[in-house]
C-alpha cells in the first residue's frame, strides 16, 4: 500500500510541464541535486553527495531529441542543460522527453518525464536580429539565467528596445570553431542571437563605418564606443556581430530538381552480349611487342661483337705505344713488391710482452694468455678479471669465518 502512494507521488512529480514560446531561447537546467534524492544511499557510503550523474534525454519513444532541441553537460559533477529555440512550426504540440539520470557510481537509474508545450507569441518573429560573437564563455555558462540576463541587460542599454529576446544560443565549437588550449582558462566561445522591436541602435552599426572596416580587415579590434557597456563581463568580437532585419531579407526559392513518378522511362528491351566469342587477330600486337625489340637486340650484337673481337687492340699494340723508359720503370715497381710481399709470407710471429702469461698476484695461479685474435677477451680489462678473483677469496674467507664461529 505504501509502496503503491509512493509510485503515486513519484509519478505525480515525475512529469514536468514547461510553456516555452516559439521563436524564443529555452533553457532547462538538469539539477543533479534534484535527481540526487531518486538515488538510495549506497550501502558502502562514500561521500554519496558526490557522485557522477550522467543523463541521457530522448523524445518519447524515439532514440534522439527533437532537432531544435540540444543539450549539453560538461562533467559527471555538472548539471546537464538542455535548450533550443523551437519555431512557429512546433506549436499546438506537445513534446515529451525522457529524461534518464544515472549514477555512474552505483549503476542506478532514475526517469522523469519533461513535457514541453510550446506556446504561440503574438509579436513572433522579433523583426530586428543582431548576433553576438562571445569570445570569453562557454555555451554552458552563458546558458545560465543570470548571465544571460547580464548580458541582455547590456544589449537592452546599447539597442533601447521595447522587447528583447535571445533567440538562439550555439557553441562555436558547431560552427567550425576549434577546441581551446588549456591554458589561460580560455573559452570555446559562444554565438547568441538576439530580437528586438525597434532598428539597430548607432552604437550597433558603428562596425560597418569604413574605418572600422578596415581594422577588421587587418585582424586589429574595431573601435566600438559602446564596448565598455560589455567589457566587464563579455569580450565581444564585434567584426563577428551580424545584424539582420527580417524584412529586408529577399527570401531564397531553392530551385530543387523535379522528383518525377519515380518510375524509370522505357527504354526498349535489354540485349545480352553473344555468348560465342568473336576471334581476334593478335599478329600485330605480336609484332609490336616482341619482334621489333628482337630486331633492335640483333643489330646491337652484331654491332657490340664487330667491336669488341675484329677491332680490338691488344697488349702488343699498348707497348708499343708506350715509351721504353715507362716500362723499365713500371716493372722494377712490380718486381720488388713481389719481393716484399714473398718475405712477409714466411716472417715469424712474435707476440707482444703484454700477452705473455702472467701470475695472479693474490691467487698466485697463472692467468691464460690472452689470444690477439680474440677480441672479445682483449677487450676485458685485464683488472676486471683479477677484481673478480679477489671477491672470491674475500668471501672464501668470510665463510671460514663463520665456521669459527
Ligand atoms: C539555432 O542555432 C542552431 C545552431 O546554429 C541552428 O541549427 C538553428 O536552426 C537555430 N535556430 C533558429 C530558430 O534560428
Amino acid at each position: 500500500m505504501l509502496f503503491l502512494v509512493v509510485t503515486i507521488l513519484s509519478r505525480s512529480h515525475a512529469d514536468l510541464n514547461v510553456y516555452p514560446s516559439a521563436g524564443v531561447l529555452f533553457v532547462h537546467v538538469l539539477e543533479r541535486e534534484y535527481f540526487k534524492g531518486e538515488f538510495p544511499p549506497y550501502p558502502k557510503s562514500g561521500d554519496a553527495s558526490n557522485d557522477p550523474i550522467t543523463f541521457n534525454t530522448n523524445l518519447m519513444g524515439y532514440p534522439d531529441r527533437p532537432g531544435w532541441l540540444r543539450y549539453i553537460q560538461r562533467t559527471p559533477h555538472s548539471d546537464g542543460v538542455l535548450y533550443g529555440s523551437p519555431t512557429a512550426e512546433h506549436v499546438g504540440k506537445s513534446t515529451v522527453i525522457e529524461i534518464t539520470a544515472y549514477n555512474r557510481r552505483s549503476f542506478e537509474t532514475a526517469r522523469h518525464n519533461l513535457v514541453i508545450n510550446i506556446m504561440a507569441t503574438e509579436e513572433f518573429p522579433l523583426p530586428y536580429q543582431a548576433e553576438f560573437y562571445i569570445r570569453n564563455m562557454n555555451v554552458e555558462e552563458m546558458l545560465a539565467s543570470e548571465v544571460l540576463g547580464d548580458f541582455l541587460g547590456a544589449v537592452k542599454n546599447v539597442w533601447q528596445p521595447e522587447r528583447l529576446n535571445a533567440i538562439n544560443i550555439t557553441s562555436a565549437l558547431d560552427r567550425g570553431g576549434r577546441v581551446p588550449l588549456p591554458i589561460n582558462d580560455l573559452k570555446e566561445g559562444v554565438y547568441v542571437m538576439v530580437g528586438a522591436d525597434v532598428s539597430f541602435s548607432s552604437c550597433l552599426r558603428e562596425v560597418e563605418n569604413p574605418h572600422n572596416q578596415l581594422r577588421c580587415s587587418q585582424e586589429m579590434e574595431p573601435v566600438i564606443s559602446c564596448d565598455k557597456k560589455f567589457r566587464a563581463q563579455f569580450h565581444i568580437d564585434w567584426c563577428k556581430i551580424s545584424l539582420v532585419d527580417i524584412n529586408k531579407v529577399v527570401p531564397v526559392y531553392v530551385t530543387r530538381p523535379d522528383p518525377g513518378s519515380g518510375v524509370l522511362p522505357e527504354i526498349g528491351e535489354y540485349n545480352p552480349p553473344p555468348e560465342s566469342l568473336k576471334s581476334r587477330d593478335y599478329f600485330s600486337d605480336f609484332i609490336v611487342t616482341l619482334a621489333v625489340p628482337a630486331a633492335v637486340a640483333c643489330v646491337l650484337f652484331f654491332i657490340l661483337g664487330y667491336t669488341m673481337c675484329c677491332r680490338r687492340e691488344g697488349v702488343k699494340k699498348r707497348n708499343m705505344q708506350t715509351p721504353d723508359i715507362q716500362l723499365v720503370h713500371h716493372n722494377s715497381i712490380q718486381k720488388s713488391s713481389k719481393e716484399l710481399r714473398s718475405m712477409s709470407k714466411n716472417r715469424e710471429i712474435s707476440w707482444p710482452l703484454s700477452t705473455l702469461p702472467v701470475f695472479n698476484p693474490v691467487s698466485g695461479e697463472v692467468v691464460p694468455p690472452i689470444h690477439p685474435d680474440n677480441y672479445e677477451t682483449t677487450s676485458m680489462p685485464l683488472m676486471q678479471t683479477q677484481n673478480k678473483q679477489q671477491q672470491n677469496t674475500q668471501n672464501d674467507t668470510k665463510r671460514k669465518e663463520k665456521y669459527l664461529l
